[in-house]
């Protein structure tokens, strides 16, 4: 599975570059708005200076909801990098708009997704990646892994290309559980890669060892 880091902020897009596992980066109009980016140049500033730092591929969201518009924004936040992905909220001129970019090939992420059906939908109109959104599903008492799961299956049993990306992740114990249902990718938070580290046995045992070696050389 690979991890895609879920913010605009680009010390933590650093940070988790430079630990050497970051093969992307997942933003939202709300990421943006929380690291104070705002305006139409200072986004598109923003875009180019992640994708200066990280090359694989980075998920810009339209704001457009109708089809003309999504397409006029998207291929305009296309041509800002080559690592660029659209990303198109899931409604219906969204999935018109996602199958024009599949077939003038332009990468697209489909974002809020909550069921296999919408899944199924977007599989069928070419999307990249899907985004389900596994923390907001947990929150209104459904099962954001078991979606992942249901999708895996769906797409493993019909052979559609589109990767999961589990989004809305929330946890470390998310990103575990997301790898075990079959999702392609993980966009996380920061704190939760970083969560993946911690064993206390780990460190007791580092401990040990240190002063082990340290009795052996005094
Ligand atoms: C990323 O693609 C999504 O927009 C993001 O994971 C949503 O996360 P949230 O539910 O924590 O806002």
């Amino acid at each position: 599975m690979r991890f895609f880091i879920d913010t605009a902020d680009l010390d933590q897009i650093k940070e988790a570059h430079d630990l050497g596992v970051l093969d992307g980066v997942t933003t939202n109009p709300s990421l943006m708005a929380k690291s104070g980016i705002t305006g139409a140049k200072n986004i598109e500033d923003h875009y180019k200076a992640i994708c200066s730092i990280v090359d694989g591929d980075v998920s810009a969201e339209v704001i457009a909801t109708d089809y003309q518009g999504i397409i006029s924004e998207g291929e305009y936040l296309a041509s800002l990098a080559p690592n660029i992905v659209v990303k198109v909220p899931m409604i219906k001129d969204g999935i018109k708009a996602i199958s024009y970019f599949s077939n003038n090939g332009i990468k697209t992420n489909c974002t809020l997704v909550f069921s296999s059906g919408q899944a199924i939908l977007a599989a069928k109109a070419g999307a990249t990646y899907i985004s389900p959104f596994v923390g907001r599903v947990d929150d209104i008492n459904w099962d954001g892994i078991a979606l992942i799961e249901e999708i895996a299956e769906i797409y493993a049993i019909q052979g559609y290309d589109t990767e999961i990306l589990a989004a809305s992740i929330r946890s470390s114990k998310h990103i575990v559980e997301a790898a075990m249902a079959g999702a392609d990718i993980a966009t996380c938070p920061l704190h939760t890669i970083l969560g993946l580290l911690k064993h206390p046995l780990t460190d007791i045992g580092l401990e040990k060892f240190l002063a082990d070696h340290a009795k052996g050389n005094s």
